[in-house]
This record gives C-alpha cells, structure tokens and sequence, in this order.
C-alpha cells in the first residue's frame, strides 16, 4: 500500500492540476519503496531527478493556469515553487555523497510529501477560491 497518496480532499477544482498532484505523490511514494527494495545509489539518484523534472513541469502548467486566471497572488505562489525547487536541489546534491542516497531518498519523502499537502491545503487552495469567485 502507498504511504503517501492522493486523495479527495487534496481536488484543487481542476483535474489537470490534480492530475499533477497525483503524479507527484506517486512519485514521492516511491522514494519510500526504496527502503524496502534493493537499489543501488544510480537507481535512487535517478528517482530524485524524475521528481525535480516532475516538479518543474507541474509549477509551469500551475503558473500558466494562474496567469491565465490573472490570479493576483502569483508572484508570491512562483516565490514558493522556486524555494522547493531550491530546496529539492540541496537534497539531490547531499545524495549524490557515497552511501546518502538512500538517506536523502528517505528524507525528501517525508518532507516532500508534507510540503505538498500543505501547499495544496493552503496555497493552492488560494487559487482555487479565487477561480471559483471569478465563475460565479
Ligand atoms: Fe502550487
């Protein structure tokens, strides 16, 4: 069973988005699953970077449909992205040092998936409000 998914109550209101989000939960997920199988550092580095390149792509489309919402929070929900985006670099550099991948796989699980489902609670949320204003 997963340890991290999604699920219902993370809907932003757009399944495109929620699409994304799904991806990304399933790709933390499995940085867990690297505890229990044997991989080696390569396998777990390459792990990491599907979730950056990943995250890069799903900031872009979010920012995109936010720009083309005029959402007036973006600049703050871009500054947030890019501090993850930073943060997610540290870690893939601390995994590339001899015997920390599986470590840093580990830990970027656990804080990566909090951060996600903070994000969506709060920050996401955000711009779903204001979506749903502008229909109604
Ligand atoms: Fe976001």
């Amino acid at each position: 069973m997963a340890v991290v998914q999604w699920d219902d109550k993370y809907s932003v209101g757009l399944s495109a988005m929620d699409n994304d989000h799904k991806q990304l939960f399933s790709i933390l997920d499995s940085l867990y699953g690297m505890m229990a199988d044997d991989v080696n550092d390569q396998e777990i580095n390459t792990i990491i970077q599907a979730l950056l390149d990943y995250t890069h792509y799903h900031f872009s489309e979010e920012e995109n449909v936010m720009q083309k919402m005029q959402y007036p929070e973006l600049a703050q929900h871009q500054e947030l992205h890019k501090k993850f985006i930073a943060q997610l670099e540290v870690y893939q550099q601390e995994a590339t040092s001899e015997g920390m991948a599986i470590f840093v796989a580990v830990k970027i699980a656990n804080t990566g998936s909090q951060w996600l489902k903070d994000h969506i609670l709060v920050v996401d949320r955000k711009y779903q409000k204001f979506m749903e204003k502008q229909a109604s």
